[in-house]
């Protein structure tokens, strides 16, 4: 992983998590969505709102109030140290939702940052659906940060971890044939 963000920007690594605490953080994800998702927003202060023309999912924030969510912070903690140890950084916070996307839903062409801001460094997403299928859709693309080329298509697998530098990688979401279940995520410099 370390070697792929210091080559590449950006990095997929698969098994993140031992089965059982990959079952748990599921179904945590499925019961916190089911009982308190909000419809995604995109933009800032007063341009902030819902436009569901640019994004369709449905989010939840995670908190220390179950387990399987703090374990999954705690786990994202010990990576931001690792990332500062090694890659020296910078990195101060991490933030991240629970995703939903329901079939047909997508995330059109984006980026997580702008440049000089410092706030959102490096991209993070965790996919929680088991036996995705080719042909079922629902692939991340990341573009060049020209946005003219894809550099990877990334199948949402259970148990994959997605990292990328968020002012250089635009993305998007493409629709899936099911719901598509994610952890959206941002370690920060402040
Ligand atoms: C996002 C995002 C990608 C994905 O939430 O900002 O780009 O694969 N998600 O879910
Ligand atoms: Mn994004």
């Amino acid at each position: 992983m370390i070697r792929q963000l210091a080559d590449q920007g950006y990095a997929i690594v698969d098994g993140l998590l031992p089965a059982t605490d990959l079952n748990e953080l599921q179904r945590s994800a499925q019961y916190i969505l089911s009982a308190q998702a909000t419809q995604a927003g995109t933009g800032r202060g007063s341009n902030h709102g819902v436009n569901a023309g640019i994004r369709q999912d449905h989010i939840a924030w995670l908190d220390q109030s179950d387990a399987a969510s703090a374990g999954f912070l705690a786990r994202m903690e010990q990576l931001r140290q690792q990332l500062n140890q090694q890659l020296f950084l910078g990195l101060f916070s991490y933030e991240c939702h629970y995703a939903r996307y329901q079939a047909g839903g997508f995330y059109r062409k984006h980026l997580d940052a702008f440049k000089g801001e410092r706030n959102r460094l490096l991209s993070t997403v965790f996919y929680l659906n088991p036996d995705w299928q080719a042909g079922q859709g629902g692939e991340l693309l990341v573009y060049n940060h020209d946005g003219t080329a894809i550099v990877t298509s990334v199948t949402p697998l259970a148990n994959r971890l997605v990292l990328f530098l968020s002012e250089e990688f635009p993305h998007e979401v493409l629709p899936a044939t099911r719901q598509r279940l994610s952890i959206a995520g941002w370690f920060r410099g402040a």
